[in-house]
């Protein structure tokens, strides 16, 4: 989405133009309210010390001010153009003189953001200066692949690399504020915005968070090149109902606290700054009314001190999600939830004075608000140098840089997934003629995904073009484009309403599919590139039927009948449903949308100059019938043993329990053996380690790298227990022939969920540790968990 930004922005760079359209008590329990959780877990709250200085500074400006100047830090305004929602941000530069603007965002470069923060600074009675932020989702102006495709590089010192040059760009064009990570664990494939995060696991997804918040804030938020992170959408917008956009979420706790909360809280352990409230409901109450999530989990419990920002107009939405009639009565909703920034609805801004004077809230709420959005302004270092992050030159040397362009090509290597290679189809010769097939083969806005922020698709590197950088002289390439790449033409319409740029081919399938098809005969190879348009994820882009859309599964059959080996090049941000695909092709390579430099890492892939290494972190469904399906179920009372004449088992009638592909699952050009694991020991003593041990071989012909994955199951319990979590794994490099030794140490801590109090322990038992490449192909070993002591602890 938002191709069209940047030419805006940039229109607008000259000049603003505004567009009509603590408290920390030691320890306490989780409260119950409004129909939430009362779990009874208690955690303790991280002692985070208060800077007396910082405190100090705030004290004296906080008295100084007004209330509606302190109403007016609540307020965060859309600059630039319309973004997500029905309503813009007005009177813009006059509520900034006025020192009724918190924030700004969707403006940028350093000439924008310096126009309106000078506008504060000079011009509003106590100089406060703005917040500017914007969504670099996965990249700035050097774009990343999508992040579920980060997550499938299984390679955090990468992800936290894009997160860092994403930092250093956007904060060298103004900005100093990202709405990044999303940590929202999904298990849904209809969702569009399961792009946008690293999957359905729990674990994973929590290390993906942390290295993005290291990699945006670094270690010092008041660098020129650190933004403040916020951590989105709190919470459990990842399950909205039936795939479909801001849908209701009705959830147990056990299943918040254990599979949905715990990345949220890992990101925010990592220190990041801020949070955004989701727009779902949880279990009858929207996140951003929701006083249980807003303060009783995440203040009371979790210890967060950062300041917590709306989703866009997510305020107003109280009034349709049925928790007041008016804005004034949802202002009251969401102030005492515990919400401190309004994201351009302006409910704050228009009703809290009224609100206070009619005692229906407090002053002190609104210091509170206030403080921690001066707060987080302090440790960006604005009130030092309010122009800290506008600086052209800076802009000039960073921005694009070649070193970032490089980074973005090996970091897009990574994270592709090769899913099926027969007959070592991949990689291809370099004296091939290829046949290069599908309507993504010339896509350069497509590569660059949605929610590609500031990136401009004209700097993106489309397949064709990067296989004709990588393939020399000896490659004889020709063209069909095959199909058109949706044949709805309402949906063509939304498509290109929002940045599409999708142009139709007014030829019939039939017509385009004979070109295609005496195209690939001529050739000794076809490369198909299909999949979805970038606008087919991200937000509102649910889809309820998640094959290839559109006549290019017609396409893929024409050209299999030709006889000609079939490379099918994916390029989509979803799990798709591929059976055909995966019975027929000879080789799939899941591409994602993979940047800036896409088309190139896409060419060194297929030509062999980087080895394969990803692995999906969300399962691929032989159909959509089988969503939501996820590799770490519980087992049923009537587990399903693949006997196909049981009856009264858990399975359908007309497809395999089986996903196409399971979580974790990748090949590579070389082939690896993983021994079964070898264990320190067999009984695991409480606060003691064991470690476990494998042998991993390179057996094929390429140098390459595997993803050793480790997975535990708890075999009896106070609750039933997952068929197995992941609780670590290991990239390794192996030249072809070598073996290495890789070992994990497990500990009681890895062992832990919440019993059937509530409570986050290990329960003494016999657990199996499996070990592979994937979630499925595992070997294992048994162990217990002995009863010395098993005592309750912290996530
Ligand atoms: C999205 C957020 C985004 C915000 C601001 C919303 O519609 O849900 O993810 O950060 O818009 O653009």
């Amino acid at each position: 989405m938002r191709n069209f930004t940047l030419a805006l922005l940039l229109l607008i760079s000259g000049g603003c133009t505004q567009m009509p359209p603590q408290k920390t008590p030691e320890t306490a329990s989780v409260g119950s309210g409004q129909n939430q959780p009362a779990a009874t877990a208690t955690i303790p709250i991280p002692n985070r010390p208060q800077d007396p200085k910082m405190k100090k500074f705030i004290d004296d400006l906080m008295g100084k001010m007004t209330l509606e100047e302190k109403i007016g830090q609540l307020n965060l305004v859309s600059v630039g153009f319309t973004v997500t929602g029905p309503v813009v941000s007005e009177n813009v530069d006059e509520n900034i003189t006025k020192g009724l603007v918190g924030g700004v965002f969707n403006t940028f470069t350093p000439i924008a953001v310096r126009k309106l923060q000078e506008k504060a600074i000079t011009q509003s009675r106590l100089k406060i200066p703005l917040l500017f932020g914007y969504d670099v989702i996965h990249g700035h102006r050097t774009i990343f692949p999508m992040p579920i495709a980060l997550a499938a590089s299984w390679d955090m010192a990468a992800i936290e690399r894009s997160a860092r040059i994403a930092a250093d760009e956007a904060s060298a064009d103004g900005l100093n504020w990202v709405f990044s990570p999303m940590v929202d664990i999904a298990r849904d494939p209809r969702w569009g915005r399961i792009a946008e995060g690293a999957g359905e696991d729990t674990w994973l997804g929590s290390q993906v968070g942390k290295a993005m918040v290291r990699g945006y804030q670094g270690n010092d938020l008041a660098a020129n090149n650190t933004v403040m992170a916020c951590v989105k959408h709190f919470a459990l917008y990842g399950a909205a109902e039936a795939g479909r956009d801001y849908n209701t979420t009705d959830m147990s706790e056990r299943r918040m606290m254990e599979e949905y909360l715990p990345p949220y809280k890992a990101a925010l352990d990592a220190g990041a700054g801020s949070v955004m409230s989701s727009f779902n409901d949880i279990n009858g109450v929207a996140a951003t009314g929701n006083r249980w999530l807003m303060t009783e989990l995440l203040r009371n419990q979790w210890g967060f001190d950062g300041m917590v920002v709306t989703d866009y107009t997510a305020i107003n939405e109280l009034i349709p999600h049925g928790l007041g009639k008016n804005e004034y009565e949802v202002a009251k909703v969401a102030l005492d939830a515990g919400i401190d920034m309004d994201m351009v609805g302006e409910v704050f801004l228009k009703h809290l004075g009224q609100l206070v004077k009619d005692k229906k809230v407090t002053e002190d709420q609104i210091n509170v608000a206030c403080r921690r959005i001066l707060e987080a302004k302090y440790k960006l270092g604005l009130f030092e140098d309010p122009y800290r992050y506008a600086n052209e030159q800076r802009a000039k040397e960073t921005l694009l840089k070649k070193e970032y362009r490089d980074a973005a090509r090996d970091i897009a290597r990574r994270t592709m997934v090769l899913l099926k290679n027969q007959n070592q189809t991949l990689p291809l010769k370099k004296t091939a003629s290829i046949a290069l097939v599908g309507p993504l083969v010339k896509s350069q806005v497509d590569q660059l995904g949605n929610w590609n922020g500031a990136g401009d698709w004209k700097q993106a590197i489309s397949v064709e073009q990067g296989i004709r950088n990588v393939a020399g002289a000896g490659v004889k390439i020709t063209y069909a484009k095959g199909a058109n790449i949706a044949d709805d033409t309402l949906m063509l319409r939304r498509l290109n309403a929002h940045g599409g740029n999708i142009e139709v081919d007014p030829r019939s399938a039939e017509a385009m599919i004979r070109e295609a098809v005496q195209v690939a005969r001529r050739a000794d190879v076809i490369v198909a590139v299909v999949g979805e348009s970038q606008g087919m994820t991200g937000e509102a882009s649910s889809r309820s039927d998640i094959t290839l859309p559109g006549r290019q599964l017609d396409l893929l059959k024409a050209l299999k009948a030709t006889g000609k080996p079939l490379v099918v090049v994916l390029m989509n941000g979803r799990p798709l449903a591929l059976k055909w695909e995966s019975d027929n092709a000879d080789a799939i390579l899941e591409t994602w949308f993979a940047g800036t430099e896409g088309g190139n890492a896409i060419a060194d892939v297929l030509f062999g100059n980087y080895n394969p290494s990803g692995k999906i972190t969300a399962t691929f469904p032989q159909n959509v019938g089988q969503v939501p399906i996820y590799y770490n179920q519980k087992m049923t009372g009537r587990p399903y043993g693949g006997q196909q004449l049981d009856k009264y088992k858990s399975r359908y009638l007309d497809v395999p329990n089986d996903p196409l592909y399971p979580f974790g699952f990748g090949l590579s050009y070389t082939t690896f053996s993983i021994s079964a694991p070898t264990l320190s020991t067999a009984n695991l003593q409480p606060g003691g380690n064991m470690t476990v041990s494998v042998q991993v071989q390179n057996t094929g012909n390429y140098d390459g790298e595997e993803v050793v994955q480790l997975y535990v199951q708890d075999l009896v319990g106070t609750v039933s227990r997952p068929v197995k979590e992941l609780k670590n794994f290991k990239k390794v490099f192996l030249k072809k022939g070598e073996t290495q030794t890789v070992t994990f140490t497990l500990t009681e801590n890895d062992l832990k969920f919440y019993d059937i109090n509530m409570k986050y322990v290990a329960e003494p038992g016999d657990f199996i540790v499996y070990v592979g490449p994937n979630s499925r192909d595992v070997k294992s070993a048994p162990f217990t968990l002995t009863s010395s002591g098993a005592a309750a602890g912290n996530p």
